[in-house]
């Protein structure tokens, strides 16, 4: 194949690649090359911005490490990361939604039982956190692992003090039999996603905001149960219908209520999908 232009040229390369054996990739990469080719011909790139996005994606990838992951960050700020949840994650009516996993998960965070205080010296304002887990009939699901984990009042992550050792505003504890749990914590507040790499130079260079609302994140697992990954967002937080990264559902906004003596309560109820029977391993 020679004297290829800008109108043969993407099917020459679907030629390329028809001996894929694997049927899957064969059709992701022939979108994606398809998609690719489209977008330059209809922007009419340049040389010059062909470089540009090439030094933006080099940057990117040097910005990541086993902490930060850039490249993550920056599909959850181009809507990719809500949208591949949104696809995949739909649920049948009644069941809690799912939003954005969000690079600040830690796996094997300490262990809590029902009344302790997970901020274990996060600063923030007392927050008592009440809820339940269930299944669509409103069945408690006992014995559920809650994974929470949250930024302080500085909108900060553990993760992201440097040296700090101890884990801090995030834990996990198991639904009671009657499916309920109650932690302690502080208060939800809103924080800027890490905006000191290629991200935040986007968001800078397009006068977007790198702003999420206040919310607490929990994964929530069972067995029988599809694996819930979602937030509760707080009522009234100024950020919640232009959140950096798309994740809002209006169904996971809650009310923390101020009490008395000044600190909050959560209540939040999570119904979990069930696993379709059709979907579960065959008995032999
Ligand atoms: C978070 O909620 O922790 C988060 C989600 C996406 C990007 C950055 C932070
Ligand atoms: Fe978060």
């Amino acid at each position: 194949m020679r004297n290829l232009d800008q109108h043969t040229i993407t099917a020459a390369v679907h030629e390329r690649f028809a001996n894929t054996p694997d049927a899957r990739l064969k059709k992701i990469l022939h979108s994606l090359v398809q998609h690719l080719h489209d977008f330059a011909r209809e922007v009419e790139l340049t040389e010059a911005e062909w470089m540009q996005g090439i030094e933006f994606l080099t940057a990117t990838g040097h910005m990541s490490d086993a902490k930060r992951q850039e490249f993550i960050l920056l599909s959850d700020t181009l809507g990719l990361s809500m949208l591949t949840v949104a696809m995949n994650q739909q649920k049948p009516a009644g069941c809690t939604e799912a939003t954005v996993f969000g690079p600040f998960h830690v796996a094997d965070a300490p262990q809590y039982a029902h009344g302790e205080d997970v901020a274990n010296g996060a600063v923030g304002v007392p927050c008592l956190v009440r809820g339940s887990v269930q299944g669509l009939q409103g069945e408690p699901i006992a014995n559920a692992l809650i994974d929470v984990w949250q930024a302080d009042a500085d909108g900060k992550y553990d993760v992201q003090y440097t040296g700090q050792q101890e884990q801090r505003a995030r834990g996990v504890l198991r639904s009671g039999a009657d499916g309920r749990f109650h932690f302690k914590s502080i208060v939800a507040n809103a924080y800027p996603i890490p905006d000191d790499g290629p991200v935040g130079s986007m968001l800078r260079a397009t006068k977007r905001h790198s702003w999420r609302p206040a919310h607490l994140h929990f994964m929530i697992e069972a067995p029988g149960y599809e694996t819930l990954v979602t937030h509760v967002f707080r009522k009234g937080d100024v950020y919640l219908d232009s959140d950096a990264v798309f994740g809002v559902r209006q169904s996971l906004v809650a009310d923390w209520v101020q009490q008395q003596d000044g600190s909050y309560s959560l209540d939040f109820d999570f119904v979990l999908n069930p696993i379709a029977k059709s979907a579960a391993t065959p008995v032999k």
